[in-house]
């Protein structure tokens, strides 16, 4: 196989019925060679295509070592408690909440390339960092009644793969993905799949036709396999997303899904696949519901600048009546980005489940 475009084509040849966006999103992303995350974490921030929480700096890592001091203390801090990550990328995130608490570390990390590198980056930490391939496994030490932790995700559910769906005017069609005469990709509406069937049901029908909706499907898939997960403890989910009164308005009729290449964002994500990131925003009244039927409760969901001010208190506090060094001065610019309605503050939100 010469590149993801010949590896799509010959799925295709095999699927009269074309690809669900889903499937050339998860091959785009994930396929081990020609996914754009699949041979290893690329680079994130400055020299990189996009920025997270994470690539700001440090400050990120220590407010969400303070929220896990908050949790152990909230549990009646219990020995064995235990942050836990996914999507932990580079390991960056994991190296700057070990850098500001004591707590031990577990990364859930299913791809072993990932993992190389994490170790390398976390080597100096010795034993205070483990790893395991999926959630189902995080109680590694057998704790009774199961590990208290904190379990923390930056930005994993943007990066999972959707399903489309377009509004008629009578019916919902689902985007599938086919090819042309010149074995170009284009976009084509059909009848949706069968497990669409649930979402469509309790999705709205008063939009103007052409609305594009993005399903969930495998982030619904993961929130199950959270919750049956053996620990408990809180849940903290950071992403970019939107509530449901923000995602059906006309100015959200073209849907979420979007590319990123060196900074610059389009729509174009059927070109150069394997090259760019794909990502939509998370749908969290979605996931909220789907959390709360799973026995999750919400703890709090904001918007992460309010969240991490209040998180930040303390620190701010104690800053107070002395000139900021130069390293204070550097967080106090990351607490600006992350914090700023017109940076990250705003159009991040922040779900903290109990579980
Ligand atoms: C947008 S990047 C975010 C990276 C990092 N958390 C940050 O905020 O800088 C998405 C990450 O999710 C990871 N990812 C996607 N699905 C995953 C899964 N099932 N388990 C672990 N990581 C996953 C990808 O490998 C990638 O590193």
């Amino acid at each position: 196989m010469l590149s993801l475009h010949d590896l799509l084509l010959s799925r295709l040849r095999e699927s009269p019925e074309g690809l669900a966006w889903a499937e050339v999103m998860a091959l785009a992303l994930y396929h081990p060679e020609y996914g754009y995350y699949g041979p290893g974490p690329r680079r994130i921030g400055r020299g990189g295509d996009f920025y997270t929480a994470v690539s700001v700096g440090p400050l990120y890592g220590q407010l969400l070592a303070e929220l896990a001091r908050q949790t152990w203390e909230q549990l009646g801090r219990p020995a064995a408690f235990t942050i836990i990550e996914q999507a932990a990328h580079d390991g960056q995130l994991a190296a700057d909440v070990l850098a500001a608490c004591d707590f031990p570390y577990l990364i859930v990390e299913p791809n072993p390339r990932y993992r190389t590198v994490q170790r390398e980056k976390l080597a100096a930490q010795g034993d205070r960092v483990r790893w395991v391939n999926s959630l189902a496994e995080v109680n590694l030490d057998a704790a009774p009644g199961g590990l208290p932790a904190l379990f923390v995700c930056n930005e994993l559910l943007d990066a999972m793969p959707v399903h489309l769906l377009r509004w008629s005017g009578e019916t919902w069609q689902e985007l599938r993905v086919r090819a042309d005469a010149h074995e170009g990709l284009f976009f084509s509406p059909e009848k949706p799949e069968r497990r669409l069937a649930e979402e469509i049901a309790s999705l709205p029908t008063h939009l103007q036709p052409g609305h594009v909706v993005e399903v969930p499907l495998a982030a619904l898939a993961w929130l199950r396999e959270l919750a049956a997960a053996p620990f408990h403890g809180a849940v903290c989910i950071a992403d970019y997303g939107l509530d449901a009164e923000e995602l059906f308005t006309p100015e959200r009729a073209q849907g979420t899904l979007r590319r990123y290449l060196q900074h610059q964002m389009d729509d174009r994500v059927l070109e150069q696949l394997g090259e760019c990131d794909l990502t939509t925003h998370v749908p969290f009244s979605r996931l909220i519901d789907a959390a709360k039927q799973l026995a999750m409760p919400v703890l709090s969901y904001e918007h992460q600048g309010r969240w991490l001010g209040k998180l930040a208190m303390p620190w701010l506090a104690s800053l107070e009546g002395q000139p900021p060094d130069a390293t204070t001065r550097a967080l106090l610019r990351q607490f600006q980005s992350l914090t700023h309605p017109g940076i990250m503050g705003r159009s991040f939100r922040v779900l903290v489940l109990e579980k």
